[in-house]
């Protein structure tokens, strides 16, 4: 059993996706043990984007994460990390496969509409960020 961390970040909000990406998550059978609608502080996404410090898109992503409310949800499972990851799509959406919710709704890799942790240490690092006060799983 896994826990992970998605985002649905500014742009999935406003084109009204919540509903459809947490739907494609509950159909997954996975469980949503964390959920909440944040205006994130900028020391918040500098951590979460702490291994991109230095890129060149850095600045963008992080002021992009900060533009708008984003929901934070904890999502537990078997082999959460990976179902959700895949259910989301290569991180251009020009490469992501119709059927996933980036090959489904998104365009440009700067508004590509979710993050998901990448593996079971940054889900970790990912979701005491995110969830300082903890998870009902
Ligand atoms: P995310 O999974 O949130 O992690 C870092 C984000 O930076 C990524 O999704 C993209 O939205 C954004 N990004 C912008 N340019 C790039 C790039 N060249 N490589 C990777 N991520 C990028």
């Amino acid at each position: 059993m896994e826990t992970t961390l998605v985002l649905i970040k500014p742009g999935g909000v406003q084109r009204n996706l919540i509903g459809e990406i947490t739907r494609r998550v509950e159909a997954r059978q996975l469980k949503v043990v964390g959920l909440k609608l944040v205006n994130a502080s900028r020391a918040t996404v500098e951590e979460h984007y702490a291994e991109h410090k230095g890129k060149g898109f850095f600045e963008d992503v992080v002021n992009y994460l900060c533009s708008g409310p984003v929901v934070a949800m904890a999502v537990q499972g078997t082999n959460a990390i990976k179902a959700i990851r895949t259910m989301m799509g290569a991180t251009n959406p020009l490469e992501a496969t119709p059927g996933t919710v980036r090959g489904d709704f998104a365009l440009t890799i700067d508004d590509n509409l979710t993050h998901s942790s990448s593996d079971p240490e940054a889900a970790g690092r990912e979701l005491t960020l995110w969830f300082p006060e903890g998870t009902v799983g």
